[in-house]
C-alpha cells in the first residue's frame, strides 16, 4: 500500500459541502418553512446511501454469482456481503422510527408540495429489487402499469435495460442446477427420499387416525392435509408436474435447482454443503428483511396518511401491502422447510457419494 501524498481533511474527504448543502427543504417556497421537512429529506437521503451500499455490495455477489464455476473461498466471500447487507436492513428496518417522530399533522404542513414524487421513483430501490430477481411481469397489477410511466426518460431506459440482464436470482438457480452429486449409478437418491417420505406420512396418518382428542371431523381434516402434502412431494418429484406448478407460479426455481436446494437443506452437515447451505440461509434472510421493511413502511404509511392515496397515485397502504405479499424473491427457498425430513429419517449416502461430498468436489 502506498502513503498518501498530500495530507487528507476530514471534510474534503467526505465531501460535506455537497452532502450538507444537499438538503433543500421546498416548503419556504409556499410560505412557511416546514420544521420537519428537514427530517423528511435526512431520512430518505440516509436511505438512498444506504441503497447504494446495498448496490455495491450486490454487484460485486453478482460477479462471483454469475460466473459458471464458482471456487469455495468465493462463496465465502458472498455470504460476507450478504451478511453486510442483513446489517444494513436492520439499521433501514429501525431507521423508520426516526421518521415517525414527525406527526401525520406535521407531515400535512408539506406533503402537497411534493406531489407526483414518490418513492416510486427510488432508482436505486427499484434496481435493487430486478437484480434480486424481481420481474416486470411479477409485479402486482397496478405496479406493471405505473413503474415505468412516472420515470423520467433515463431513469426508465436505465431500469429497462436492466431488466433484460440475468439477475441474482438466476445466477443462483443455474448454481443450483449444476450441482452434479445428487445422483450416482449404484444410488438413486430420489428414490430414497421418496421411501423416507412415504414412511414418514404413513406415520402421520397413523398419529392421526388414533389420535384420542381429534373430533371426526377434525380427523378427516388432519388425514386431507397428510394427503395433500404427500401430493406436493409427488409433484416435486415428477417433472411434468413440477412444470405445471412452475408454470402456474407455484414454484420459481427449475426443478433441478429446486431439488438440489432440499438436498443441500438436508444433509448441510456434510463438509462441502456447508457454505451453500449458508449462501441459501443468507438468501432467505435477505428476501425476508427486504419483507419486514416493506411492513414496516406499510405501517409508518397507515399512520402517516391513513387511507389517503400515495403521492404517486397509488392507492396508498393498500399497494403497499400487496407488494409486501407479492414481491417477494427467494420464495422458494423460503418454503422449503415442506421438503424437510427429521435427521433421524434420512436416507444414509453411499461411501462413493460421501466421498463426492469432500471439500474437492468441483463444481
Ligand atoms: C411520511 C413518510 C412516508 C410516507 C407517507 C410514504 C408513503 C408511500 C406511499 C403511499 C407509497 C406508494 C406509492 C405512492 O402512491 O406514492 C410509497 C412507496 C414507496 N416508499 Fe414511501 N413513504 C414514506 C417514507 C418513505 C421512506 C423514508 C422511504 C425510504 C426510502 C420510502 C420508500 C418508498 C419506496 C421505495 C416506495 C416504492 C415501493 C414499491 O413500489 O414497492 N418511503 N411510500
Amino acid at each position: 500500500m502506498q502513503k498518501n501524498l498530500k495530507p487528507c481533511y476530514y471534510g474534503e474527504y467526505l465531501h460535506l459541502d455537497k452532502l450538507l448543502g444537499a438538503q433543500q427543504p421546498v416548503s419556504p417556497d409556499y410560505g412557511v418553512e416546514a420544521h420537519d421537512e428537514l427530517l423528511f429529506i435526512i431520512v430518505h437521503q440516509a436511505y438512498e446511501l444506504w441503497f447504494k451500499q446495498i448496490l455495491h455490495e450486490l454487484r460485486d455477489v453478482d460477479l462471483v454469482m454469475s460466473q459458471t464455476k464458482i471456487n469455495e473461498r468465493e462463496l465465502g466471500a458472498v455470504i460476507a456481503r450478504l451478511e453486510r447487507i442483513h446489517q444494513i436492513q436492520t439499521v433501514m428496518i429501525q431507521q423508520l422510527s426516526v421518521l415517525e417522530t414527525m406527526t401525520p399533522l406535521d407531515f400535512l404542513d408539506f406533503r402537497d408540495y411534493l406531489i407526483p414524487a414518490s418513492g416510486f421513483q427510488s432508482i436505486q430501490f427499484k434496481e435493487i429489487e430486478i437484480r434480486l430477481g424481481l420481474r416486470a411481469n411479477q409485479r402486482i397489477n397496478f405496479d406493471q402499469q405505473s413503474f415505468y410511466s412516472r420515470l423520467n426518460e433515463h431513469d426508465r431506459n436505465h431500469l429497462i435495460n436492466l431488466e433484460t440482464l440475468p439477475n441474482l436470482h438466476d445466477h443462483v438457480e443455474a448454481w443450483l442446477a449444476r450441482i452434479p452429486f445428487i445422483s450416482t449409478t449404484e444410488f438413486d437418491f430420489w428414490q430414497a427420499y421418496r421411501k423416507a417420505i412415504d414412511e414418514m406420512l404413513e406415520q402421520e396418518r397413523h398419529i392421526v387416525a388414533n389420535h384420542p382428542n381429534l373430533s371426526q371431523q377434525e380427523r378427516d381434516f388432519q388425514l386431507r392435509e397428510v394427503g395433500n402434502i404427500g401430493e406436493t412431494f409427488n409433484c416435486l418429484l415428477d417433472s411434468e408436474r413440477y412444470e405445471e406448478l412452475r408454470q402456474s407460479g407455484r414454484f420459481r426455481f427449475s426443478q433441478r435447482a429446486l431439488l438440489a436446494s432440499v438436498f443441500i437443506n438436508l444433509y448441510r452437515d456434510e463438509p462441502i454443503l456447508h457454505q451453500p447451505f449458508r449462501l441459501l440461509t443468507a438468501l432467505v434472510q435477505l428476501d425476508e428483511n427486504f419483507t419486514m421493511w416493506r411492513y414496516r413502511h406499510v405501517m409508518m404509511v397507515q399512520r402517516m396518511i391513513g387511507a389517503k392515496i400515495g403521492t404517486g397515485g397509488s392507492s396508498g397502504s393498500d399497494y403497499l401491502k400487496q407488494t409486501t405479499e407479492n414481491n417477494r424473491f427467494f420464495r422458494d427457498l423460503s418454503l422449503l422447510s415442506t421438503f424437510l425430513l427429521p435427521r433421524s429419517a434420512l436416507p444414509a449416502l453411499p461411501q462413493s457419494l460421501k466421498a463426492a461430498l469432500d471439500f474437492n468436489a468441483n463444481r
